[in-house]
């Protein structure tokens, strides 16, 4: 019995089948991603993010009606409370933006009237307004912490080419918007990652929606998960060019330090995603007529196949996408998230469908059977005392 439980230890539940999903489906060994049975590499071409959120929710494509419907809530709940604009006013200067996302996300809870009402129709609503409302608080963070002027969402724009207008200013042009809708699509959805499973631990007390998205974004957080974009690209920056780049990646590597955006706990036979966003970084490098980032990217993804046979993950062409596009680079986490809430929230609204309380056992490696002494009577204790 004994020999049987350590059997299914496995570190960092590597191979665990933790539960059951219908919303996501990852081939490692073809190397494909679907959403709802639909192949990511079409989505990321021919969707939006608004009906990829649909879908993921919903579990199937939308009719024009029904898309509409679902973009004119999504337009409409754009807005936060002033309360996170006045607590992102007194932040420290430079707090993180993913810090500011987890905090604004929190608080904005308090003003949801239906934070409590756990039915499912108010959960639809809410996982709504998260989606409608991140882009706005990762926006609003970033300029507020940089002592920039807010920019008002619009509602006359998508979700994409919303963001960048709120970051930038200025509307999106030529690929810009479509690069940037078609990287949500990608970031949307990944099964049982991280962040994801944090939720559905978080979810399955039967906790509410809000607090699963901050159990999710303080899991996304680290450099391991999604926190992986933004270093790529101050590892792009302190390559500084191509003609560096090898000697860069050998030292690093001869000091055993890991090379963010490569290698993948799911994938070992390359990331799906990586290539679609790899297109993006060439199509958008070449209408900037800028490649600096794109060709230091691929010299250093060659090295690091060479060297250590890692391929790139989602993360990687990612950090030349969004520099091009003009984003700072403590938004690409944030970007991240709020691509990734549709998912989130698909997930918890699936685990509400079927919930059980997700506990799992330990391996106990401590010391056992020890007599307690009183403070007095331990070593060192009557001058503790
Ligand atoms: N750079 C250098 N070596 C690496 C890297 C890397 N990026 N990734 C894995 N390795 C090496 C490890 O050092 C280890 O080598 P060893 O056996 O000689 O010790 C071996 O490959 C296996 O590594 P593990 O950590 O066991 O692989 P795991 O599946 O747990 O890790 C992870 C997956 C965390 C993503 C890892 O590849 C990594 O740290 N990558 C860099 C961070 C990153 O890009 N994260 C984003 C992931 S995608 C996402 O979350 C959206």
């Amino acid at each position: 019995m004994e020999e049987e439980k350590k059997k299914e230890y496995s570190p960092g539940l590597e191979g665990i089948i933790a539960g059951k999903t219908g919303i996501c489906e990852i081939d490692p060994e073809r190397a494909t991603l679907t959403y709802r049975g639909y192949d990511i590499r079409d989505l990321a071409v021919k969707s939006t993010y608004e009906e990829t959120a649909y879908l993921l929710l919903y579990g199937e494509l939308p009719t024009a009606g029904k898309l509409k419907e679902f973009s004119d809530t999504l337009r409409s709940e754009r807005a936060v409370p002033g309360e996170v604009v006045d607590l992102y006013r007194r932040a420290p200067q430079k707090s993180h933006s993913m810090d500011l996302l987890r905090t604004g996300i929190s608080l904005s809870a308090l003003y949801d009237p239906e934070v409590w009402d756990d039915s499912i129709d108010a959960n639809y609503r809410k996982a709504a307004r998260i989606i409608a409302k991140m882009p706005t608080l990762a926006a609003l963070g970033y300029r507020l912490a940089h002592r920039k002027k807010p920019i008002e969402p619009r509602d006359d724009l998508s979700a994409a080419e919303n963001f960048l207008y709120m970051m930038r200013g200025s509307e999106p042009e030529g690929p810009a918007g479509r690069i940037f809708d078609s990287s949500l699509i990608i970031y949307a959805e990944h099964e049982y990652n991280a962040s994801s499973f944090s939720a559905l631990v978080t979810i399955s007390t039967r906790s509410d929606i809000y607090s699963g998205i901050v159990s999710a974004v303080g899991t996304l957080k680290g450099p391991l998960h999604g926190g992986a974009n933004e270093e790529v690209m101050k590892m792009l920056l302190d390559i500084g060019s191509v003609e560096k780049a090898e000697a860069w990646i050998m030292d690093k590597l001869a000091k055993k330090q890991r090379i963010m955006g490569f290698g993948h706990r799911v994938y070992k036979h390359g990331d799906t995603r990586a290539p679609i966003l790899k297109e993006a970084s060439l199509e958008i490098c070449k209408f900037e007529n800028y490649c600096r980032w794109h060709d230091i990217s691929l010299k250093v993804e060659e090295v690091v196949k060479r060297e250590k046979g890692l391929l790139p993950n989602v993360d990687y062409f990612a950090a030349s996408v969004y520099y091009l596009l003009g984003l700072p680079l403590e938004t690409y986490t944030p970007i991240f998230a709020m691509a990734r809430s549709a998912g989130w929230c698909s997930h918890i609204i699936e685990q509400l469908s079927d919930n059980r309380l997700i506990r799992p056992t330990s391996e106990y490696t401590g010391k056992r059977g020890l007599k307690y002494v009183p403070l007095g009577e331990r070593e060192g204790g009557q001058k503790a005392a």
